[in-house]
């Protein structure tokens, strides 16, 4: 061996050995990096794992220590998204990870009868879960919490009485009568001040009716309809009227009632309320696409709206004014087979289709246009307008309308019916209009009774009077096999009408004064509701009739319902057409 290769050898040698060593220092390195990583991955893992939580604790109280039922909302500083959990039978509450992003919350709750001092702001982060136990007490003001329906079922009266109340939510609480100060004499002014007021007001941005008032003088045009009211019968609403406000007392007299806190599966629920970019805006109808799309009408300006279901963003477009001189805003929206947006655009006379693709409108104007309520489009069904080009439309009269040739033909209620018949002497046209699948026609008349099938092909009208009478069906869904699914809003019922077998089947709603606006049936066998009073979503299982009444966050008037059926178990979706706001509610269980 020479010296130079024992030199280079032992050179070798010791870069070998070197490089061994830096090589173990590196894969130390490495393998601690990796462990990092790794913990780094699971804790992005957890962060990510929908069950785990950003946000929870414990609501208790003096009274009832742990608490069941109490809603718990977060609203992220700056953003316009509020996520809604409610507590468990052990008064425990958790926000998954995935619906809260890092951020400073402001919480609130609501149990009636209960408040919380100001819990917030408390902040998430994304790595551990924050912790907030809530102490409630009970609250100095209960009137100050109290729905519609508890109102109505803290006031004495018999239910006729009270019924007249229904006819006064559509623009504003009843709040704000049972604490006015008003005698009789001062309520026949006030009523007689409603019925100059369009359907799309609310008392900060009221539209005067510009052909004078309302012909049935409950301030709700199609409530009742027909004539007005003898003056007699508008003394003896307004004498009640006065028997249940503050104008002899200081504090009422008759002690305030309010419903049960949600219980078991009514607390398996997570709603998400999204704040429309108009503080003015009146959701009436939401409908979801096959995109993922909801649509919603404004009952009190010349827009509709898309809310992108993902993403929570919102984009809002113009519907064009038809006369400048009418009421704004758009009652019905419905989509047709493919894929346009409908609308009933009430005073403005006109059903307008929307094209999502190129944003423009087309519209088919009323006959009757500029002759009072009769120019009303309320309600368009385009539902099956693949069937024969045509459409149904809801206004004082109902039509069906021939797309192509723009002629509308007006359905006869009273064919066949002789003058002085019972019959012909009730109000018998239709609120909600819906289309089976040969586009015949189902009106759900409001003032009455009936679920009315009007043949598309032949105009004959036949007639069908619900189990519960003067049940005043309001609004409905067709489902795939052509039963209709209808709110009974006087009922107190969700109401099905096959229209094969030509039977009836009622459910009727455990909660009194719900009073059920509208009724759908999602792909899972489930019906769903909710009304103008009470601000409960009621989910009920059609197979079993088990019922689950979920309470939402806060006061909400429920028009139009809908359902997602592209997840499991089905979303529901609502407006809240006096809050600006649009609702998902999912179901856990
Ligand atoms: C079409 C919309 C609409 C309907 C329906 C309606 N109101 Fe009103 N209401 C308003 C508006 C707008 C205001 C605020 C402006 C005003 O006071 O005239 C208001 C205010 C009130 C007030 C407070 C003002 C006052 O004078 O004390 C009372 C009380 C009231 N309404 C009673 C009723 C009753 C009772 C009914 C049902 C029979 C009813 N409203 C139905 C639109 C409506």
């Amino acid at each position: 061996m020479s010296l130079t290769t024992a030199i280079s050898r032992e050179f070798v040698s010791a870069n070998v050995k070197k490089a061994m060593r830096v090589l173990s220092a590196t894969t130390i390195l490495l393998l601690i990096v990796s462990a990092l990583l790794l913990c780094a991955g699971l804790e992005i893992l957890n962060a990510q794992n929908s069950s785990a939580s950003a946000l929870g604790g414990r609501v208790t109280s003096q009274e009832e220590g742990p608490m069941e039922g109490v809603l718990v909302s977060a609203k992220r500083a700056g953003s316009t998204i509020t996520v809604t959990v409610v507590s468990d039978a052990q008064g425990q509450y958790s926000f998954p990870r995935s619906r809260l992003e890092p951020g400073q919350y402001s919480v609130r709750i609501r149990a009636v009868g209960y408040e919380t001092d100001n819990p917030g702001p408390v902040e998430v982060t994304a790595q551990k879960a924050a912790e907030l136990d809530l102490k409630l007490r009970k609250t100095r003001d209960l009137s100050r919490q109290l729905s519609n329906g508890e109102w109505l079922m803290s006031m004495p009266g018999t239910q006729e009485q009270k019924q007249v109340f229904l006819g006064c939510t559509g623009c504003h609480t009843l709040e704000r009568i049972v604490r006015s100060q008003h005698d009789a004499a001062e309520f026949v002014q006030v009523l007689q001040r409603m019925t100059t007021y369009a359907q799309g007001s609310t008392p900060s941005r009221p539209q005067l009716r510009p052909r004078g008032p309302a012909g049935n003088g409950d301030g709700e045009g199609p409530m009742g309809g027909g004539p007005p009211p003898p003056t007699a019968v508008v003394q003896k609403r307004a004498e009640y009227m006065a028997t249940v406000d503050l104008s002899s007392t200081s504090q009422w007299e008759y002690p305030l009632k309010t419903n049960a806190r949600p219980k078991g599966k009514a607390t398996k629920v997570i709603i998400t309320e999204y704040d429309l970019p108009r503080p003015e805006a009146m959701p009436h109808d939401a409908v979801i696409d096959a995109q993922g799309m909801v649509w919603y009408s404004d009952f009190g300006s010349q827009y509709v709206g898309k809310l992108d279901s993902k993403t929570g963003k919102i984009a809002e477009y113009p519907v064009p004014v038809m006369d400048p001189n009418e009421p704004r805003g758009a009652l019905d929206l419905e989509l047709d087979p493919s894929g346009y947006v409908w609308l009933g655009t009430m005073y403005q006379g006109v059903i307008a289709r929307l094209d999502p693709k190129t944003q423009e409108f087309k519209t088919w104007k009323i006959p009757t246009f500029g002759k009072g309520d009769a120019a009303r489009t309320a309600m368009v069904t385009p539902g099956r307008v693949d069937v024969d080009g045509k459409v149904w439309v809801g206004a004082d009269d109902e039509y069906q309308v021939n797309l192509n040739s723009g002629k509308w033909v007006t359905i006869d209620y009273t064919q066949g019916l002789p003058p002085d018949s019972p019959l012909a002497k009730l109000n018998l046209g239709s609120y909600g209009v819906a289309s089976d699948s040969k586009n015949n026609f189902y009106g759900m008349n409001f003032g009455g009774t009936f679920i009315t099938r009007v043949d598309a092909k032949t105009m004959k009208v036949t007639r069908f009077a619900t189990p519960t009478p003067n049940s005043a069906p309001r609004r409905g869904h067709i489902d795939p096999q052509d039963r209709l699914w209808f709110g009974e809003y006087r009922g107190n019922n969700i109401g099905m009408f096959d229209t094969k077998t030509e039977k009836f089947q009622e459910y009727a709603v455990p909660t009194t004064w719900t009073n059920p606006y509208d009724a759908i049936l999602d792909s899972a066998g489930y019906a769903w509701t909710g009304g103008m009073s009470n601000d409960h979503i009621v989910r009920v299982n059609t197979k079993t009739s088990d019922v689950t009444e979920y309470l939402l966050p806060r006061t909400t008037n429920v028009r139009r319902v809908n359902v997602d059926n592209s997840t499991n178990p089905p979303t529901f979706w609502v407006g809240n057409n006096l809050g600006a706001t649009i609702i998902k509610l999912e179901p856990l269980e």
